[in-house]
């Protein structure tokens, strides 16, 4: 593993999966810890996609304590707006790969509801939903324990495409986002939200990932959407394999 700050941005490289894995849920655990201690429990904001697949099927193996999860909390940083059940739906993949694998209370899973009214009624909903749990007035923003981004080729993250409308959202939770034909419309927390955050963390793997992934280490391309993330707290983590990395410091 290196780890490396030069850019100003503190970067994980692996070579091995199972030690990234290892990395990242000992980052998880040390965060939860921490939140539990803060308030009482831990929330979570998880990323949709299929890097973090691996992981989350991880977490299941790793503490497997009802007082744990009992503790926890999970909400959704993006969702796609098709029923829980279809193959896009980031609640479906999450509740498979690690939902229903660990005893977590049901009032603790925190879906972005898809399946009523329209999207930006979904938008409204969750954005509601996280006032409520965080007990925030207007003009604040929940403070997630933690929240996990991947980065798409585009520059992408959570739901925040680039020139998309929802990246000058600067006063809402959530927004809606609405997609060419080809893509499904989308519910995502906002730019403010997720850097109102104490710990981000970026995971990103895979050769197509480097040439972007370059461009946001660089800060070579400051208006990308995974370029805008700053937590006010202090800098993301990104946790990468060597793939995603090829580009980075040539
Ligand atoms: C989603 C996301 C999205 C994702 C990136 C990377 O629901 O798709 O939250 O921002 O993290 O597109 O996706 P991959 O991990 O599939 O490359």
């Amino acid at each position: 593993m290196i780890s490396n700050s030069k850019s100003g941005k503190t970067v994980s490289i692996f070579d091995d999966e199972n030690q990234m894995l290892k990395f990242l849920v000992e980052k998880w655990e040390d965060i939860a810890h921490k939140g539990i201690e803060r308030r009482g429990f831990f929330t979570v904001g998880l990323s949709g996609g299929k890097t973090p697949i691996v992981f989350y099927r991880k977490l299941d193996e790793w503490e497997n304590k009802s007082s744990f999860w009992k503790k926890t909390h999970v909400f959704l940083v993006d969702e796609r707006f098709v029923p829980y059940d279809n193959e896009d739906s980031n609640y479906r993949m999450l509740r498979e790969t690690l939902l229903e694998k660990i005893p977590i209370p049901k009032e603790n899973i925190h879906p972005i509801t898809t399946e009523k009214g329209s999207l930006e009624d979904s938008a409204k909903e969750y954005e509601e939903a996280l006032k409520s749990f965080f007990k925030v007035s207007k003009g604040q923003f929940p403070n997630f324990d933690l929240i996990l981004l991947g980065i798409g080729e585009d520059g992408h993250t959570a739901s925040l495409f680039p020139g998309g409308k929802a990246l000058s959202e600067h006063h809402r939770l959530t927004a809606a986002v609405v997609l060419d034909e080809k893509r499904h419309d989308r519910i995502t927390l906002t730019l403010p939200v997720i850097n109102h955050a104490e710990h981000v963390i970026f995971f990103v793997t895979g050769a197509n990932k480097a040439p972007v992934l370059r461009n946001i280490i660089a800060g070579d391309n400051p208006s990308l959407p995974a370029s805008l993330v700053q937590p006010e707290s202090g800098k993301p983590l990104f946790v990468i394999d060597r793939e995603a990395g090829s580009q980075l410091y040539a």
